[in-house]
């Protein structure tokens, strides 16, 4: 009897002691998400927004030095039939795939794909998988430039393509 009610209090501690631990895992991932967000957030003021803005509506101060305008970034998905093309924004950024060449070939936007496997800084420690590193920064900046859409009278019911 009495080891019975022992075990109950006992489950009932544990369950407990589950809870809370489910809800600090909860907190470290959205901590981690947050994270990784403004990871990508970094990238695009860093390599980005001296071309496309700040505001990723292609209005940077390097502007006036370019032949052709850089891509309003905020209306990628409002071209696409009010769906983020994430496929077709990843290559155009790595470049790597791409037909045209380099920043003073025919494609004026850089090939990133190379500069994001770059050397780290100095200090950093730990084995590293470049290309690894490049396709993380990939996806952290494909997850910032799909937050900064412009959403008006968009939608997959809008009839534009
Ligand atoms: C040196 C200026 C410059 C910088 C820096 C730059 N871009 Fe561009 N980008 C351009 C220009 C110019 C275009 C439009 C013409 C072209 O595609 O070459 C463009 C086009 C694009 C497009 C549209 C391509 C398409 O398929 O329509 C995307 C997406 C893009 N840039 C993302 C980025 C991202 C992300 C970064 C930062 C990692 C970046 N750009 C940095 C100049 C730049």
């Amino acid at each position: 009897m009495r080891s019975a009610g022992w075990a109950k209090h006992g489950m009932r501690r544990l369950a407990g002691k589950a809870v809370a631990l489910a809800a600090l895992f909860v907190a470290a991932g959205i901590v981690m998400a947050q994270a990784r967000r403004d990871a990508g957030e970094r990238t695009y003021k860093t390599f980005c927004a001296s071309c496309h803005g700040a505001a990723g509506k292609g209005d940077g101060p390097m502007l006036r030095h370019l032949v052709q305008a850089p891509t309003d970034l905020t209306l990628l998905a409002k071209h696409h039939g009010g769906v983020f093309p994430s496929l077709r924004v990843s290559d155009s950024i790595d470049g790597r795939s791409s037909r045209e060449n380099g920043p003073h070939g025919s494609r004026e936007m850089p090939v990133w794909g190379t500069v994001f496997r770059a050397p780290a800084a100095p200090g950093t420690v730990g084995p590293r998988d470049p290309e690894r590193e490049a396709r993380q920064r990939l996806v952290d900046l494909l997850d910032y430039l799909s937050r900064i859409q412009d959403r008006s009278a968009t939608g997959r019911d809008s009839n534009q393509e």
